[in-house]
């Protein structure tokens, strides 16, 4: 797992981007629980930072698709599915596993 930044970068029901490898993620923050996500809608490739945070799950801001936090799933739309990244926290630090 990768550091990628701190839990006080990531605003409550907020998101920040980080640049990993070359990579952008996503990452949110929910009550304290953080989750991380690609950067790039998989339905038409729209970026996910201005998306909505709403509970448990992310709402694209091009058409509206709604992304589970936890596993990128879309059921409205089960053929797409925003890549996830499995998230720990180690004191202040947000780890990621880049797989
Ligand atoms: S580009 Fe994200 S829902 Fe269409």
């Amino acid at each position: 797992m990768i550091k990628v930044a701190t839990i006080s970068e990531v605003p409550n029901f907020g998101k920040k981007v980080v640049s990993v490898n070359g990579q952008e993620l996503v990452l949110v923050n929910i009550k304290g629980s953080v989750f991380a996500f690609e950067n790039e809608c998989p339905h038409q490739g729209s970026p996910m930072t201005s998306a909505i945070v709403k509970d448990n799950y992310v709402s694209c801001p091009r058409h509206g698709y709604r992304f589970n936090l936890s596993d990128g799933t879309c059921s409205d739309h089960p053929e797409f599915t925003l890549r996830t990244y499995p998230v720990e926290l180690a004191g202040a630090d947000i780890l990621v596993d880049l797989g």
